[in-house]
């Protein structure tokens, strides 16, 4: 279907980090802006599809045109992922989740001192594999997933790419989180599609958003 269809493909994409809460002040949570997913939102707006962008906590601007759900934790984010997946023809999974959660979301300031002792322990539980839970029965949908490697990137991401039931994924190295440019490597079953060294991530998911018109 062309993207100027009556109907236009609906594309959700998920963006920025989740933010396991460990008491009602202090949480878990990792470097990511959201940049990457916000540019791809706008990128397929752009092009006349229907987005719906589940973003995490993040100080980035709506782009017009886009329905946006705002979650905080990895669980919320999955519910909305099942919410809105049965309608979708693609989703492009750029959050960075939390792999794991506090075991107990304590009611008031965890008192850690006040126990004595110099040290704590946070007892942690994982958090499912989003994308996994709804890809399993992705049907027709186009997967992108992202990976974050700091070593043997090529080899770990074909493996979450099979791990995943994704269609594509998008290799980066720790220096893409909170940057504006990145070198992306993209891979399929077949292997290495392409890579983009040092590019805007505009221009990133200008060449993602591409990948759902084949
Ligand atoms: N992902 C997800 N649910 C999780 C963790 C990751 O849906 N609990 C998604 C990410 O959004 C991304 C892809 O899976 O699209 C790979 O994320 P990454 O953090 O690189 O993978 P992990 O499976 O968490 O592996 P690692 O142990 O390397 O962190």
């Amino acid at each position: 279907m062309t993207p100027e269809a009556e109907s236009p493909l609906h594309v959700i994409v998920t963006a920025g980090p989740t933010r396991e809460y460990i008491d009602p002040v202090r949480y878990l949570s990792n470097e990511s802006s959201g940049t990457m997913g916000f540019a791809i939102a706008r990128a397929a707006v752009a092009c006349g599809y229907r987005v719906t962008l589940i973003a995490g906590p993040v100080h980035q601007t709506t782009p017009e045109g886009v329905e946006r759900v705002d979650v905080v934790s990895a669980l919320d984010m999955l519910g909305a992922m099942e919410k809105h997946f049965p309608s979708a023809d693609a989703i492009f999974m750029a959050a960075a989740v939390g792999d794991f959660r506090p075991k107990e979301l304590l009611a008031g300031k965890w008192k850690k001192k006040e126990e004595g002792g110099s040290g704590a322990i946070l007892e942690l539980v994982e958090n499912p594999d989003l994308l996994a839970t709804i890809a399993a029965g992705k049907g027709h949908r186009k997967v992108i997933a992202f990976a974050l490697e700091t070593s043997d990137g090529e080899a770990r991401a074909a493996a979450k790419l099979v791990r995943k039931n994704a269609d594509y994924i998008v290799l980066n190295g720790a220096a893409a989180l909170n940057a504006a440019s990145s070198t992306v490597t993209l891979i399929d079953a077949g292997g290495t599609v392409w890579t983009a060294e040092d590019q805007s991530k505009d221009e990133t998911a200008a060449a993602l958003v591409d990948l759902l018109e084949a």
